[in-house]
């Protein structure tokens, strides 16, 4: 991983398309499905608006990152991704090593178009793969089948030097057993680089209602727990260690863009429902956009941006920010770093405690959670914070 002053100064960009075919019943990001053609034309245009706006707020910015999330932003065209680029490039300097991540769905359709946004600047794909076997795929309401997952990841290997793909564990009826040899297969077609899943019953989903009915069933918590060993074991013992909670990489290989968030670094967030975090005269605001596509699109045309939300965090906010989502990493963070945010230290009693459960380590000079402390994090950073 990069150094104290490379982490200081990354910049990343996130743009988000909320388009999808279809809904996933076990999604609530967001994402709309749309029956009739999408202006990606007129949507490229307002990217580049809501981009020269943030530019403006804050300049002089080097990008070191880009992430293209969504939603599915596999179904943009290739010429819309490279004017979006080209926009980030107009307003800001970007750094001759960018990482240009991309979500893509892997079905064959949107596989035609990755050597498509290779030449339009992407280097780096994330493929939704989510399940490598097709009953699995049918009820998590996926349109591609294995095989052509399978085929997509070979597209992605041949037009891009990095790539990873995203799967989706402790679903129902899933034993260790089968869990492992899908992992065995995911791992044998990986690269450099997994996201792995557990399966989250979120609320106002297809699958929040049929889990409250009882026709949905995950794992108890024994077996989820047993699931998360099994990921951590057969990870490390192929060179895909944790970095992140749900992330695995080989050393060196991690996402460059998803880091800036769990780092607490400074990002701008593009398009209908984007979060960011920017600093503007030493005071960090979090920011976020109208979440409807076509409301957004128009708030752009008239106001230059769709900004709906922008509140500045005061250093207590900061500090419970950068716990939060820097206890996610496995290098954890930094002690220092919070009292100064903060304002003070970590009560020496809590600290001594989660030590002596062996939930947190301290190792030089970083405060980290151990791989028994992840499946419990939640409780670890209320306790750490209080
Ligand atoms: C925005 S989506 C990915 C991009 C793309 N739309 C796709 O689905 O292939 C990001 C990832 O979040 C994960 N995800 C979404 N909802 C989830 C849930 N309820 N539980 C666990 N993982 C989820 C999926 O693995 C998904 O690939
Ligand atoms: S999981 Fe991906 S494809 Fe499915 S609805 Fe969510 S964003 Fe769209």
């Amino acid at each position: 991983m990069s150094n104290a002053n490379a982490q200081q100064d990354a910049f990343g960009v996130y743009v988000h398309w909320p388009f999808c075919l279809s809904k996933c019943p076990y999604c609530d990001f967001n994402s709309h499905v749309r029956h009739q053609q999408i202006d990606e034309e007129r949507f490229a245009r307002a990217f580049a608006r809501e981009i020269e706006t943030t530019a403006a707020r804050i300049p002089n910015r080097t990008v070191t990152s880009i992430f293209l999330g969504g939603g599915t932003p596999s179904l943009m065209k290739p010429q819309t991704v490279g004017s979006i680029l080209d926009s980030i490039a107009k307003y800001w300097n970007v750094d001759s090593a960018v990482e240009v991540s991309m979500e893509a769905n892997p079905t064959s359709v949107d596989a035609t178009r990755f050597h498509g946004y290779r030449a339009a600047g992407v280097n780096r794909v994330s493929l939704g793969v989510q399940a490598l076997d097709d009953a699995s795929l049918k009820s998590l309401g996926r349109l591609h089948s294995a095989r052509e997952a399978l085929d997509a990841v070979a597209i992605a290997r041949s037009a891009f030097d990095r790539y990873s793909f995203d799967l989706i564990y402790a679903r129902p009826d899933q034993t260790p057993e089968m869990w492992t040899s899908e992992l065995k297969l995911a791992i044998s077609e990986a690269a450099e680089h997994l996201s792995l899943y557990q399966l989250t019953i979120e609320e106002g989903t297809p699958f929040f209602g049929l889990h409250a009915a009882g026709k949905l069933k995950t794992p108890e918590e024994g077996l989820s727990r047993i699931l998360y060993d099994v990921t951590q074991e057969v990870c490390a013992q192929h060179g895909l260690p944790t970095y992140e909670i749900s992330n695995h990489a080989r050393p060196g290989a991690e996402c460059k863009h998803n880091l800036v968030y769990w780092r607490g670094q400074e990002y701008a967030g593009i398009g209908p429902g984007a979060h960011g975090r920017i600093d503007i005269d030493g005071i960090r605001h979090a920011t976020s956009t109208e979440k409807r596509p076509e409301t957004w699109l128009m708030r752009v045309e008239a106001t230059g941006h769709g900004v709906t939300l922008d509140e500045s965090l005061n250093s207590e906010e900061r500090a419970d920010e950068y716990l939060l989502m820097g206890l996610r990493l496995v290098e954890g963070i930094d002690p220092a770093r919070y009292e100064a945010l903060s304002g003070r230290p970590f009560d020496p009693k809590r600290v001594e405690n989660l030590c002596e459960e062996g939930a947190i380590v301290i190792e030089n000079g970083r405060l980290r959670v151990t791989q028994e402390g992840f499946p419990v994090l939640d409780a670890v950073v209320a306790d750490l914070a209080a």
